[in-house]
């Protein structure tokens, strides 16, 4: 049994349910399509197998070298981009302690991360901090040839080869690269890093469920074979019945593209949890880079509420009606506080004295939602019980799966990114690249 839900009741004033129903006949084809590996992409779905078909020595293997790295490591840098780093952090920052790099936790690395992007002021301060602390890193890259963390890798092989020598360096450094195409492969062939492959058939922003997403995990202290057995559940039960009514991802693929179709093209995915603010950017990604394509695709946003109510409020609240919102919402969190009674009660607060915060945020969810519903905007509700391992695999599979879905209904392939390549192109010319001459030239003029 799973334990998310998802619910759209409150999107019916602009949608109905026979309009819903009216993709069921869609959902079933796809989902063969998907099965079968018969449509668009089709090359790119091993991720869909991967909850149950990861085997038991490729975890043994991420568990001991994970501990491994734990051991020589107060601080962890996960090398990566787009799919070979959000995954990795969107799960980390859901499980750990907000506080988790002011907190002396002697069992477990603080995670930091590189190669997300150039900036000379980010990486002269990552080194300062890596200077005085005892590090390893995992650099993460499909292509093994992406500038960011190539970039950012050559410049922290070559402090922590400083710092160690070169061979403690080699030990502190694993590879997680293509089995056998691109520079990182041929480099940590050459070095000898320990490696780990993202296997051919899964894309990128797919691959958190390989050693991509499980090493960091791993390394971070959280169980990687609950996130897994979490993403099975939900594997299993999808896989039980395709209906709208009892399938929780057919009903969130068929939804969103009905709104869609009503001219709802942007989707705001909100948590009340600032812990999941990186699972937020994870489905950015995802949903951004798998159905933004031949000038269609829903617009993927994010916003962390209660905070963004007094930003991007005012905007959902009474601008452009062309949004939805769809709300991840935590059933309990994991510990207790409540609000004190104050003698004086000068703030006016005491009308909630003894009430969990919890409480509180979840007063201020259901107030949101009508508010924004009165507003013209359609409320989806994703509901998990708890923050966990488990919880954040269904979650994982769950999305992927509706991604999956989503595309198709789309008509895109949800496995490409062709429109990522435009930007580096322009990058190498403006960097004169070897390779890149012509472009070189057609670039300055552009710019003269
Ligand atoms: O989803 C994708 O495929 C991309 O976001 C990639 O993950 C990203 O561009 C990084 O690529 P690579 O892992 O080849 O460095």
């Amino acid at each position: 049994m799973i334990h998310l839900t998802f619910e759209y009741s409150k999107a019916l004033d602009h949608i109905s349910e026979t309009e819903i129903k009216k993709y069921q006949t869609e959902i079933d084809r796809y989902y063969k399509t998907l099965y079968r590996k018969t449509g668009k992409g089709s090359d790119f779905l091993g991720w869909i197998d991967l909850p149950e078909q990861t085997h038991a020595h490729l975890l043994d293997k991420i568990e001991k070298v994970s501990a491994v790295l734990r051991k020589k490591s107060e601080i962890f840098v996960v090398v990566g981009i787009g799919g070979s780093y959000l995954g990795a952090r969107a799960v980390i920052e859901a499980l750990n302690h907000h506080f988790a790099q002011l907190k002396n936790n002697e069992d477990a690395p603080i995670i930091l991360y590189a190669g997300q992007n150039i900036s000379e002021d980010y990486l002269h301060d990552l080194l300062e901090v890596l200077n005085d602390k005892d590090y390893t890193m995992a650099v993460i890259s499909k292509s093994g040839t992406t500038t960011e963390p190539a970039l950012a890798f050559r410049i922290l092989k070559n402090h922590l080869e400083n710092k160690y020598g070169l061979e403690e360096a080699r030990q502190r450094i694993v590879t997680i690269t293509d089995k056998e195409k691109g520079a990182l492969k041929q480099l940590a062939d050459e070095e000898g890093y320990e490696t780990f492959v993202v296997p051919d058939d899964v894309g990128g922003r797919y691959s958190v469920l390989t050693p991509v997403g499980l090493l960091p995990i791993a390394v971070a202290g959280y169980d990687i074979r609950a996130l897994l057995d979490g993403a099975k559940r939900m594997k299993a039960h999808l896989e039980q019945d395709y209906s709208i009514e009892a399938n929780p991802v057919s009903a969130y693929a068929a939804v969103r593209n009905e709104l869609y179709s009503k001219g709802k093209t942007t989707e705001i995915m909100v948590s009340y949890e600032p812990r999941l603010f990186y699972i937020t950017e994870w489905w950015k990604q995802l949903y951004g880079e798998s159905e933004g394509k031949e000038h269609k695709g829903i617009f993927p946003a994010g916003a962390g509420f209660t905070t963004d109510l007094h930003s991007m409020g005012q905007y959902i609240q009474d601008g452009l009606r062309n949004i939805f919102e769809t709300v991840i919402s935590v059933g309990l969190p994991n510990n207790e506080l409540k609000v004190p009674s104050d003698k004086k009660n000068l703030d006016k607060l005491n009308y909630i004295a003894g009430m969990p915060i919890h409480e509180v945020n979840r007063q201020a969810e259901l107030g949101t939602t009508l508010a924004h519903l009165d507003g013209g905007v359609p409320n989806l509700r994703i509901t998990i019980p708890r923050v966990n391992e488990e919880m954040m695999g269904e979650m994982i599979y769950f999305f992927e799966m509706a991604c999956a879905l989503s595309g198709y209904i789309l008509d895109v392939n949800p496995f490409d990114q062709p429109g990522v390549e435009a930007y580096k192109k322009n990058m190498f010319a403006l960097l004169g690249k070897p390779g890149f001459e012509k472009e070189t030239e057609e670039i300055k003029k552009r710019l003269s």
